[in-house]
């Protein structure tokens, strides 16, 4: 499909996101121009070793030096795709390496590997890690990695409570630091474009719904390895190596899908609103794949927000019929989201549809489109007493048909969509380098997490659950948790 909406264009319209930049303390390490950012991994399973055999390997600026995992199969291959990492060495499903690569690959840094991430903290000399571990772990290990003096990296969802959420903001205003979240949309050009569209270019006017939802067909569990025995060390830490690998279906260590999937979008909804939602309303249980797992396999969640003028989010509008009154066209209003997330059918997949007064964006997982609507107006003039019969009996009111919607423009149509992934472990090394704070940092991180904690709390209480704005007050300066930024045409990504 044609885009009208070239790269450049884009560039010039999306100007904003100065945001909150660089602070007393948040000042950087002094790097050598070729110095690599010295990282270890912690949590080498499905995202953690995607991050080594994905974005790392594209980020020239982050060398591995060190991996930890208490499971070993998942230790042993993050080892051997770290050095492959550090060469600069994709090796994908089948390929086999060249001689060269396999010199490059043997020169390159081998790292240690470790079971306890304490100990990995105290012998190796990191100025940052990467944290892929299980929702209950984030915590705990994101706290014990600021307090030794690391920049941190860690993967959605980043809390489980409002108050581990309110005390790792604490701890990044105490130490002068940042945390960035692994929210990777955060870093896709196209998202930053639509944000772009939205509010420097008002292409779809006053947002005022939004729909979204994560639909997968699939049991969502993981076969344990046959025979397997664990080993001592292992034993330190695993005792139930089923529960282990299935950590996200069982609700000691996750809240399943609000907090594996939901997240992803929910955040996407709190950033084009640039606001936390006032209230949610869920429904949610275990109907389908009922194998033992404890947490839920079908949620629909609904959130209210509220803009009200002066807010970031609060976009104005014209006045568009004689009706209207004038004084009132401009107040407060609410935005509903409605999210369904399912494990029994896969139709529609991932997708997020922002509906405003003049278009739409819709953002799927490889595309994402910008729809005109027909933006009616009611003129003031008097109409003949022979039109207003027609208007009565052609039902009063005009329905818009769907030869009417205009065509959708694809957003970066010409844009070959690297994995963000690189993206974002770029910018994680930039901001270390030359400073500035991520913008998917902690306060991205946590307001996206309030939106799962109270989703879960109305799904168990079976009720509204008000969410509370104290619950992101705090008395000192917090990073915009709604920035967004150009396509950098130099670097090909967003950072
Ligand atoms: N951003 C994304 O698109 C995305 C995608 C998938 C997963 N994730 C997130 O990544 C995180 C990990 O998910 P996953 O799918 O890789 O899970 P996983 O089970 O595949 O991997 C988790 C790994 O952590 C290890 N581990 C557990 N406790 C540990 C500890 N205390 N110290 C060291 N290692 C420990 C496990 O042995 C396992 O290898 C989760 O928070 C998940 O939500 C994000």
């Amino acid at each position: 499909m044609s885009n009208n909406l070239s790269r450049r264009n884009f560039m010039k319209a999306a100007g904003a996101t100065a945001g909150f930049m660089v602070a007393a303390g948040y000042s950087p390490f002094t790097y050598a121009q070729n110095e690599r950012v010295r990282v270890g991994c912690i949590g080498t399973g499905g995202q953690g070793s995607f991050h080594i055999r994905d974005g790392l390997t594209g980020a020239s600026e982050i060398v591995i030096t060190a991996v930890c995992d208490v499971f070993t199969p998942h230790q042993r291959e993050a080892v051997k795709y770290s050095q492959l990492s550090n060469a600069g060495i994709t090796l994908t499903e089948g390929k086999k390496l060249t001689d060269e690569e396999k010199q490059r690959a043997s020169a390159a840094h081998k790292p240690n590997a470790y079971y306890d991430y304490k100990e990995m903290l105290d012998k190796e000399e990191l100025d940052a890690v990467i944290i892929a571990t299980p929702l209950n772990t984030h915590f705990p290990i994101t706290m014990d990695c600021l307090d030794r003096g690391k920049y941190v990296f860690c993967e959605k969802t980043l809390v489980r409570s409002i108050e581990e959420g309110r005390a790792l903001i604490q701890k990044c205003h105490d130490l002068g630091r940042w945390v960035q979240v692994g929210h990777q949309r955060h870093y896709n050009p196209k998202y930053n474009m639509a944000m772009g569209l939205v509010f420097d270019e008002g292409r779809i006017g006053r947002i005022n719904h939004i729909t979204a939802q994560w639909h997968r067909n699939h049991f969502w569990r993981r076969v344990l390895p046959k025979d397997y025995v664990l080993n001592d060390e292992e034993k330190k830490y695993i005792t139930d190596l089923e529960k282990h690998l299935n950590w996200r279906i069982y609700e000691e260590t996750s809240e399943g899908l609000f907090t594996e999937l939901a997240t992803h979008q929910t955040d996407v909804a709190n950033w084009f609103m640039r606001a936390i939602p006032k209230r949610v309303h869920t429904f949610a249980g275990l109907d389908y794949w009922r194998d033992g797992r404890t947490t839920d396999d079908n949620i629909l969640l609904s959130f209210e927000y509220e803009q009200g003028p002066g807010d970031p989010g609060f976009i104005p509008i014209d006045q568009r019929s004689q009706f209207q009154k004038l004084n009132q066209i401009n107040r407060g209003y609410k935005v509903r989201f409605v999210y369904s997330s399912i494990l029994a059918n896969a139709k529609r997949g991932a997708s997020e549809l922002i509906q405003g007064d003049k278009g739409s964006i819709e953002l799927t997982e490889q595309q994402c489109f910008l729809y005109g609507e027909d933006y009616v107006t009611q003129s003031a003039e008097a109409v003949s007493a022979e039109d207003q019969a027609k208007n009565t009996a052609s039902g009063g009111t005009r329905q818009v048909s769907n030869e009417e919607l205009k065509q959708g423009v694809e957003l970066l149509g010409d844009v070959t969509l690297q994995t963000p992934d690189v993206y974002q472990f770029r910018a994680f090394a930039d901001c270390i380098k030359n400073g500035g704070v991520p913008r998917s940092n902690q306060m991205v991180g946590y307001t996206t997490a309030i939106t799962a904690i109270a989703a879960v709390q109305s799904k168990k209480e079976q009720k509204v659950v008000e969410i509370d704005p104290a619950w992101i007050k705090f008395d000192f300066e917090t990073p915009s948790f709604y920035d967004y930024d150009a396509w950098d045409a130099e670097t090909e990504a967003t950072i």
